[in-house]
């Protein structure tokens, strides 16, 4: 019934689909996995000032606190002074920021609220004094200050560690739910 050209070029037809399709999912993957994404301006603005920030990047579209120390600095082996803003590398290194941040005990982080994890369990629910849940999906933005074409795709938390954070989840009016922990 199919001559032999045809039933080549259906192969090959299809093939080179599933190859487009494995190309496009490993550039997906490449472009979501960046960490360098910013926070939206106006979460800085309803939650600062902030002393410092200690990972982000020196190209960055707002200062979101006075000092920053980026990759170079190695923020995570900084001395950190003052209230800190910290939404950190997401992925498997999240957790040693969380951990830094429940030791510095002054400052919020922002990530995504995957509230069952260890990370949470060690770092988040046993020393945080509150957590402010997102109403919707942020939008990071890139370096330039435009958001993202697309939302985070998971839901994002705002953790209070000490007081003086969580008097600013109080007063800050970003919609979402804050939990007193
Ligand atoms: C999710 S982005 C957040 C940027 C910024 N903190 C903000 O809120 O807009 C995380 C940043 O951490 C930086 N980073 C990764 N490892 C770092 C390290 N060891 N020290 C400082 N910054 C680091 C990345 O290059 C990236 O810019």
């Amino acid at each position: 019934m199919f001559n032999v050209q045809y039933i080549t070029f259906i192969s090959n037809y299809k093939n080179i689909k599933l190859e487009c399709s494995v190309v496009r999912k490993i550039l997906g993957r490449t472009e979501n996995t960046t960490d360098i994404w910013f926070t939206p301006k106006e979460i800085i603005t309803k939650l600062g000032p902030f002393d410092l920030d200690p990972c982000t990047e020196l190209e960055r579209p707002w200062d979101t606190a006075t000092r920053h120390f980026t990759k170079e600095d190695d923020g995570l082996n900084q001395k950190w002074i003052g209230t800190v803003w910290c939404n950190p590398p997401y992925g498997t290194q999240t957790k040693i920021w969380l951990e830094k941040m429940a030791q510095h005990n002054n400052g919020i982080a922002l990530v995504f609220a995957r509230t069952e994890t260890k990370m949470f369990f060690d770092h988040v629910w046993p020393r945080a004094r509150g957590v402010l849940f997102i109403e919707g999906r942020l939008r990071f933005c890139n370096k330039d200050g435009k958001p993202g074409k697309t939302n985070s795709g998971a839901p994002s938390v705002l953790i209070a560690y000490g007081n003086d954070a969580l008097s600013k989840l109080e007063s800050s009016n970003i919609p979402g739910k804050l939990i007193y922990l």
